[in-house]
């Protein structure tokens, strides 16, 4: 197949266009396989709903759609069905970089028109598409002026009381444990005044998304959004007697929560659906609602890379990010050591944070608007010495611009700083957002934000820039319209394992945030460290094992790997040539076996090469996992280098007990991988 080949199998076909009755269950539609289905219909005389079925079973309760609009009354009562219309979808489409490459969006498509009784009825469009795995709807408005949009009122009514994991529904902060919990057990506001942020704001028992449950029938469910612009971010709020949600939109300046030009969409509010937990992380429902690309083929300015950082310096406090400190970390002297280190280790990256001036006055302070400079290296690095060095040793250097939460500063350089980096060939930026947003009453995941966040991620794109902001909104699939969107934080992610004061991130974390956060897209969570015990700079330790960490770079997804550790603490350690062989873009991904929040057994096979790699993760319980290879191409031998717990490891125990055997291996052979408590295993399988 031509891999710059867009695959267009069907285009629209309109079904039907019919004329229901306004009596409720008026109209539905099925998924592919026919194992979903939703009904739209109207309830308390006018009210739109919707109710979802799995195999003819209620699966989410009729839920009430709605929305507040300012001067306004609620649109979302008192309607008739004035119409609708079915299509069905099918295409196949390439991701330029990803966890696989080719993607299937196959999909039946419900719309159906809304209008308002009485005099100057406003109208209103609900559109389902129903997937294989999962669904996605929005609102649709008619008109010509713009509207504000007090809250979008989207109800989901559960048919029973899960097991759920789920974050707070913060508006400025994913970097919360999750929680594992009955839904009737959710209980959002005692996560608040959480020690290690500096920025959260929780105001009511609500959770963030993508939130991930389990039923007692076994059917794995998680809500999320797709294509979010222009728009806020949701949270959703919890009724833990009734079992059910209902959005609400994070908020802004005066309480005004969306200003939106008519004709206007909301972004998709989504569900996966699935039987098995890995179906979720195999699923694309994702990008699938969102647009194909507009940038075309970025391939001359990224591809997916691994790379290490002056970084885990200053979050291990050896060095600091500020040049006043007299132990600043982004020196011209130390870029080249990390140069020669990743070099010398194929990894082609560096980024550099504390390069630039303003660190001085960036925690901590109000006054953060017009302190960071984003042109100006500190007197002590020399930015285009350090690049043109990387380039010679074939490292590339990765920008970093920290705004200190203050917007308004950042969008007034942005375009100048991205000159500055397209003019020296530096190619991506790491964004972040520590701190309360500037002006005061704005939120993270508000819709100014929001508008935020993509207007660097188009001013990257007219420049050659790919981004990957931390602090950020949650992804909702944008990449495969702008795959410059590269990949993101929001999560906690590995910088709370050294100055958490509860100790760092929970043993179990990582089996959970693949079936939650990455089911949103890339994440940076910056794996890699080999020094685990953190002393003499920081009096903590990590949570897991040596042979669990090497297995994120199979198990956590983004096509930015980094290797965090220093190179003093890497050195030439073993394990270091799992990560020098490992892939970081992807022809398939597969989920071999998997519980939320207990274990996660994955393959992937690299793109180009034809290697493959298995990742292996545990939470407190060691577990043997049997990965039968049947996944490997017939008639070919492999090399396989396993990276497994040591009869010592485990979290309590040895945390770098790492043994490495190697073996050859073929189509049907199994690996039995011993996971120690907390443990992990990682095994590369190269192609002969
Ligand atoms: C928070 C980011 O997550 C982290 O990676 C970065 O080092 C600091 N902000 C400083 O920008
Ligand atoms: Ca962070």
């Amino acid at each position: 197949m031509n891999r710059f080949h867009l695959y267009f199998l069907a285009g629209i076909i309109l079904l039907s266009a019919c004329q229901p009755s306004p009596n409720a269950p008026s109209t539905s539609v099925s998924s592919p396989d026919g194992k979903l289905s939703v009904d739209m219909m109207l309830v308390d005389n006018g009210k739109p709903a919707y109710l979802v079925k799995k195999n003819g079973a209620i699966l989410i309760d009729t839920s009430t759609l709605g929305l507040d609009i300012a001067g306004q009354p609620f649109l979302g009562e008192n309607m008739t069905i004035s119409s609708a219309s079915s299509s069905e979808f099918s295409e196949t489409w390439e991701m330029p970089w990803g966890e696989q490459r080719m993607v299937n969006n196959t999909y039946h498509q419900l719309s159906v028109d809304f209008q308002e009784k009485g005099e100057n009825p406003r109208s209103m469009t609900l559109v389902f598409r129903v997937y294989n795995d999962g669904l996605g709807f929005r609102y649709e408005l008619p008109g010509t002026d713009s509207i504000t949009i007090m809250d979008e009122r989207t109800q989901f009514a559960l048919t029973s009381d899960p097991m759920v994991w789920w974050i707070p529904g913060d508006w400025d902060s994913y970097e919360h444990l999750y929680n594992s919990t009955r839904f009737s057990a959710i209980d959002a506001l005692s996560k608040a005044n959480h020690p290690n942020l500096i920025a959260s704001y929780i105001p009511q028992n609500a959770v963030n998304t993508p939130v991930t449950m389990k039923t007692d029938d076994g059917v794995y469910l998680s809500f999320h959004e797709a294509a979010l612009l222009d728009y806020p971010g949701i949270t959703l709020k919890v009724d833990p007697a009734a079992l059910s949600m209902e959005t609400e939109l994070v908020g802004g300046l005066n309480d005004v929560k969306a200003k939106v030009g008519l004709p206007f969409h909301s972004p998709w509010r989504s569900i996966h659906i699935a039987d098995r937990a890995g179906d979720l992380i195999e699923s694309n429902l994702t990008v699938n609602l969102n647009e194909p690309n507009k940038l075309g083929d970025i391939s001359d300015y990224f591809t997916p890379i691994k790379y290490m950082g002056i970084w885990w310096h200053m979050h291990l406090n050896k060095n600091s990010w500020d040049y006043a400190s007299g132990k600043h970390g982004a020196t011209t002297a130390e870029a080249k050591r990390m140069i020669d280190y990743a070099s010398a280790n194929g990894i082609e990256g560096l980024l550099v944070e504390g390069w630039n001036t303003g660190w001085e006055h960036w925690i901590g302070f109000d006054d953060r608007e017009g302190v960071f400079d984003f042109v100006t290296p500190y007197p002590d690095y020399d930015l285009e010495e350090v690049v043109s060095y990387g380039k010679e040793h074939n490292v590339q250097i990765i920008m970093h611009h920290e705004t200190s939460a203050a917007p308004r500063t950042y969008d007034q350089q942005m375009d100048t700083a991205y000159a500055l980096m397209e003019k020296l060939g530096i190619h991506a930026v790491k964004t972040g957002y520590v701190g309360p947003i500037i002006p005061k009453g704005e939120h993270h995941h508000g819709q100014w934000m929001v508008q935020h966040y993509h207007r660097a991620e188009l001013a990257g794109a007219a420049h050659k820039v790919a981004v990957n902001a931390h602090e950020p909104i949650a992804a909702t699939g944008l990449r495969r319209t702008w795959p410059n969107i590269i990949a993101r934080e929001g999560l906690r992610g590995q910088e709370f394992n050294t100055w958490s004061v509860e100790g760092g991130n929970s043993t179990e974390h990582l089996t959970i945030v693949p079936f939650t956060r990455m089911l949103s897209g890339p994440i940076d969570y910056t794996p890699g460290i080999f020094k685990r015990d953190l002393r003499p700079y920081r009096d903590n330790e990590l949570n897991t094992t040596l042979g669990h960490e090497l297995a994120l770079y199979v198990v956590i997804y983004s096509p930015v790997q980094m290797i965090a550790d220093l190179p003093e603490h890497i050195g030439d350690h073993p394990g270091m040539q799992f990560i020098r062989d490992v892939g970081v873009d992807w022809e398939q991904s597969k989920v071999l076996d998997g519980e939320v929040g207990d274990f996660l057994v994955m393959a992937r096979e690299e793109r180009d090469s034809h290697n493959w790699f298995v990742g292996a993760v545990t939470d407190e319980n060691a577990r043997e996992v049997s990965v039968s290879l049947d996944f490997l191409p017939e008639g070919k031998t492999f090399t396989a280098n396993l990276y497994l717990d040591g009869p010592d490891a485990g979290y309590k125990g040895n945390l770098t007990d790492l043994v490495i055997e190697t073996r050859e291996v073929k189509k049907g052979d199994v690996l039995t991988l011993p996971l120690a408590e907390g443990g992990g295993a990682a095994v590369s399988l190269l192609a002969k």
